[in-house]
């Protein structure tokens, strides 16, 4: 159903469960709505990010979209690696998308695409195969990830449709029309 060649899975480093809420929430919606395999993320384990996200999925379909929080990034980078994956770091100060995208376009190796937060430990810089910036201004992990899984999907991103969605928008000019299924 997803429409990259291979596996790519997103990670947030770090999430506190007041603070970060809506922001955690907002990167695994856009890695769902753009038709990547799973979102997991770091720091605390925070159920209701996997039930909001869950739920989204269930209704919107893509219900395969896998959602883990409490990861230990360490320990899921490692295995990532070991298994043959490649890990690609959303930063400002990597290199920019323009320069890296035809490499990691023509690199048939699953995709680890990590975004960070205030800090990010400088391990990730050395861990990373690509360390990229989306231009090199500061902004946020969901403005650089959505426009990096737009680049990585050859603009296909923005017509994901996952084929097990309850709800389907028929789009209008003007106000709403959803199309409910059938189950
Ligand atoms: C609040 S920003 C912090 C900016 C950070 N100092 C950095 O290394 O890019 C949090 C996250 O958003 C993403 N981000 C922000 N601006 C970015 C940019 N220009 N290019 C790539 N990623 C960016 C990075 O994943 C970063 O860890």
């Amino acid at each position: 159903m997803c429409h990259f060649p291979q596996r790519v899975v997103v990670l947030k480093l770090d999430h506190r469960p007041e603070r970060d809420k809506r922001l955690t929430s907002h990167v695994g919606l856009t890695a769902r709505a753009f038709g990547t395999n799973g979102f997991w993320v770091g720091g605390l384990q925070d159920p209701k990010i996997e039930e909001t996200i869950k739920g989204v999925s269930e209704n919107w379909g893509h219900q395969a979209f896998e959602v883990q929080t409490g990861i230990s990034w360490k320990k899921k980078i490692r295995l990532w690696k070991t298994r043959g994956g490649e890990v690609i770091h959303l930063t400002m100060y990597g290199k920019h998308l323009d320069k890296m995208i035809s490499r990691i376009l023509k690199s048939d190796r699953e995709k680890l695409v990590i975004v960070g937060g205030p800090k990010v430990p400088s391990e990730i810089f050395t861990l990373a195969d690509y360390n990229v910036a989306i231009g090199h201004q500061p902004h946020s992990e969901v403005a650089a990830l959505a426009l990096f899984l737009d680049r990585l999907s050859r603009g296909k991103a923005l017509y994901f449709q996952p084929t097990d969605a309850k709800l389907k928008i028929i789009p209008q000019e003007q106000g709403k029309n959803v199309d409910e299924q059938d189950s």
